[in-house]
């Protein structure tokens, strides 16, 4: 049994098909392995709201047999994750502490935490995913991070292999409008599994949007939305803020929200979105509702992809 494979981004996946083969058999047979996970606990901290990762997560764990405790840390005390800092102003519990703490209960820890979005050198550092992973004596996952969503995108590669008709199907990333400043991660780790997967991204979004290098490499920008679904087989939709001018909205442009017309322009593409989702802001109702949208089983395989994770954690095959 493994006690430190961490699953911080898909450089942790030691073998990606196996790991994708192991959700396929979740969703085949998600009792199969109903006693293995028994007396194991995970620990669920969530720093910022969710919905589809809190419950997929923990019935993941549940199908494993697992116990599962979530904690919303508005409940805890105010963290500190700064090292060598004078804790005499708001912060009460170090990092150092709690994740040693947790490790004594917990054989799994999972956490989510966003960025700040006021510096990017902070926020790009990832510090309490990253100090989780340094203090804890257990496996770590991340679900959500400042930079990064891999659960979410191992969710997205999975759906799109599912419904591909095609060996190499066009992928297009596409930005859509929002009227708040949203985090990159789960762009930003779209493109990290799909280059994992050996897939080329076609990338579009307003000047001024470009994501971070680390993250495009292997991909390409089209910034005319109509010329880069032209073709597509898969829409993935998405907002975030800019990177250059770091965390700002800096266009709101609403002839780029997704309609039934832009996905006309493509090879009947299928849409996608990690959700939630703001109707008629980001993507119209009519393209919501039609039959291009893939959303809800993407969605539905949080579950199946998760499910593998922690199994591959537990069983030491990550
Ligand atoms: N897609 C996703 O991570 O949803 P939640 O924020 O609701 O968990």
């Amino acid at each position: 049994m493994s006690t430190n494979q961490n699953f911080y981004s898909v450089k942790d996946v030691s073998h990606l098909d196996q790991l994708l083969l192991s959700a396929q058999g979740m969703k085949a047979h998600p009792l199969k392995y109903k006693e293995f996970g028994k007396g194991k606990l995970l620990v669920l901290l969530f720093f910022n709201p969710s919905l589809r990762t809190k419950l997929s997560t923990q019935k993941a764990a549940l199908n494993l047999g697992m116990q599962v405790i979530s904690m919303d840390m508005k409940d805890s005390w105010a963290w500190e994750f700064e090292d060598g800092k004078i804790m005499d102003q708001n912060t009460a519990e170090h990092v150092k502490e709690a994740a040693r703490v947790i490790s004594g209960y917990a054989d799994i820890i999972a956490i989510r935490s966003f960025p700040g979005l006021k510096d990017k050198e902070s926020d790009y550092r990832d510090v309490v995913v990253n100090n989780f992973m340094k203090y804890s004596t257990k496996p770590v996952v991340n679900l959500e991070s400042a930079i990064r969503h891999p659960l979410q995108s191992f969710a997205d590669l999975m759906t799109i292999k599912e419904y591909s008709s095609v060996k190499k199907p066009k992928i297009v990333l596409s930005w859509a409008p929002h009227p708040k400043a949203l985090p990159q991660a789960v762009a930003n780790s779209f493109l990290e599994w799909m280059r994992a997967a050996g897939d080329s991204v076609t990338i579009t979004h307003p000047e001024g949007y470009e994501l971070d290098e680390r993250f495009t490499e292997g991909h390409h920008v089209v910034y005319d939305q109509k010329e880069a679904f032209k073709n597509a087989d898969f829409v993935y939709v998405k907002n975030w803020s800019s990177v250059k001018k770091y965390g700002q909205v800096i266009s709101e442009d609403p002839t780029r929200m997704i309609t039934r017309e832009a996905l006309s322009l493509s090879n009947e593409a299928k849409l996608l979105h990690c959700l939630p989702v703001r109707r008629n802001v980001v993507i119209s109702d009519d393209a919501m509702d039609s039959d291009h949208s893939l959303i809800s089983e993407l969605a539905k395989n949080r579950l199946y992809t998760a499910q593998a994770v922690l199994y591959n954690i537990l069983k030491g095959t990550l």
